[in-house]
């Protein structure tokens, strides 16, 4: 298995070209079984999740073309078509490697009328149930039976249109049910509906492939159903999670990144949170500047559905924080699991105690390198900050998790002076 070693310690500065977001690509790659007709996405980003779910579509007849990449673009550009018979099962093997398979539940049963998903399992970050995305499709009045580690959902007459009414948010049932609700009979209210800019994402869309949808970027979404969609092209919004990665990198490492392709509306918690460690911000046409002024201030952040802080980015920030002047707190409100950094940043000479939901981060004045273990996608990317902050080498193990999202890593941080690279063999 491959690691990443670097050699910390170094101010990183220039320019960072931010990626399309995976999680949003990874809902709007399962549009495309909403319609026979072509769904072509721009700006996706080359990582592992991405073809995972290309994997997953062409074993559910999506027939895919790669288009060659055009002058002055990064991210691919795919053309799904969903126009072959295949039976609608996501399988286990596919599913238990990538939770976001769940989201072909409401495409499925609302385009054929049934749809068989396996049951995603625990992960590293927590239990993680579907439990919500099941109730939004009952709502709808599909039957759901569970057997042998499989979700069967069944409409023989196609879904109706109802009210679901989210006790909590969830961003990957809102999705489900947005998805489902797009070609059911008649009118769907989702209350309590996600509003992360993923969302707006996958609302815009389906607006695109012909659905009516009223309400986007708020907690109600109104969804008049279609009998059909229609194809249609869609730009991937940038990833706020990477240019919020990258945020922390300029800061940890007392340099100055500019952020290209970020966007500011994705990002105020990030931001704010960024500027209240310290960092001064210039918005540019197309970027984000974030230059590390006098060294990291302490904060008090907890994690919430958007606006509020992402919980995709409490690792990320932890790392900075540990070299704060100062003892910060970071609460942990979304996952019940998401301090498995803590052993490994302590490892590095971090003063971290976990109370519950809670961490204080006492701020210490260096870090030093030592071989860690990567243990979920954003995990890995607080051990990849604090290796680049840190005094001497650094080996992060594990690193496919890495790869699920985020995208050219070590080129895009070598090319802004970090001395990274990827070696094969476990350390
Ligand atoms: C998505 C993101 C993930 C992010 C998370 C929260 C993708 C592919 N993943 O995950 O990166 O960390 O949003 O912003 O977009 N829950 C239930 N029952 C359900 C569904 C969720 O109890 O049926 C709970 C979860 O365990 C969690 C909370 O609700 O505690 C929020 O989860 P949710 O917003 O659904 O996260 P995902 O969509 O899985």
């Amino acid at each position: 298995m491959d690691r990443i070693v670097i050699e910390g310690g170094k101010p990183l500065s220039g320019r960072i070209p931010i990626s399309g977001a995976k999680n949003a690509a990874l809902t709007l790659l399962p549009c495309a079984l909403l319609t026979d007709e072509p769904l072509t996405l721009r700006n996706l980003p080359r990582l592992a999740d991405i073809d995972g779910f290309g994997h997953l579509l062409t074993q559910l007849g999506v027939s895919i073309t790669v288009e060659g990449v055009r002058r002055g673009e990064f991210g691919r550009v795919m053309t799904f078509r969903a126009d072959n018979d295949a039976e609608p099962v996501a399988p286990y093997d596919i599913v238990r490697k990538m939770r976001a398979s769940i989201l072909v539940l409401g495409p499925l049963l609302a385009r054929f009328g049934q749809a068989t998903v396996s049951l995603p399992g625990g992960c590293a970050i927590g239990n993680r149930p579907i439990d919500l995305h099941l109730k939004a499709m009952q709502a709808l009045g599909a039957e759901i039976e569970l057997a042998s580690g499989y979700v069967k959902a069944t409409a023989p007459n196609g879904l109706t249109g109802g009210t679901i009414s989210f006790p909590f948010v969830s961003v990957g049932a809102t999705e489900n049910a947005l998805m489902a609700a797009a070609l059911a009979k008649g009118t769907t209210v989702i209350e309590n509906a996600a509003r992360e800019p993923e969302i707006t994402d996958l609302v815009q869309c389906l607006i695109a492939m012909g659905a009516e949808i009223e309400g986007m970027k708020t907690d109600t979404l109104t969804v008049h159903g279609k009998d059909r969609l229609h194809g249609a092209t869609h730009a991937v919004m940038p990833d706020r999670i990477e240019a919020g990665s990258y945020a922390c990198a300029a800061m940890i490492t007392g340099g100055s990144l500019e952020l290209v392709g970020a966007r500011e509306d994705t990002m105020h918690a990030i931001l704010a949170g960024i500027a209240d460690a310290g960092g001064l911000i210039e918005f540019g046409k197309n970027s984000i500047k974030v230059t590390a002024d006098k060294g990291i201030k302490p904060l008090s952040i907890s994690t919430a559905p958007f606006p509020a802080f992402p919980t995709d980015m409490q690792a990320q920030f932890m790392s900075m924080l540990a070299l704060a002047s100062g003892t910060s707190l970071l609460t942990e409100t979304i996952f019940e699991n998401r301090y498995m950094h803590v052993p490994e940043l302590a490892r590095m000479g971090a003063d971290i105690e976990v109370r519950g939901r809670a961490a204080v981060v006492r701020g210490v004045p260096g870090l030093v390198g030592a071989p860690v273990m990567a243990t979920d996608l954003r995990a890995s990317m607080s051990l990849i900050l604090a290796g680049l902050a840190a005094k001497g080498t650094t080996e992060v193990n594990r690193i496919y998790h890495l790869d699920r999202g985020y995208e050219r890593l070590e080129e895009k941080l070598s090319a802004v002076g970090a001395t990274i690279a990827r070696v094969g063999g476990e350390g």
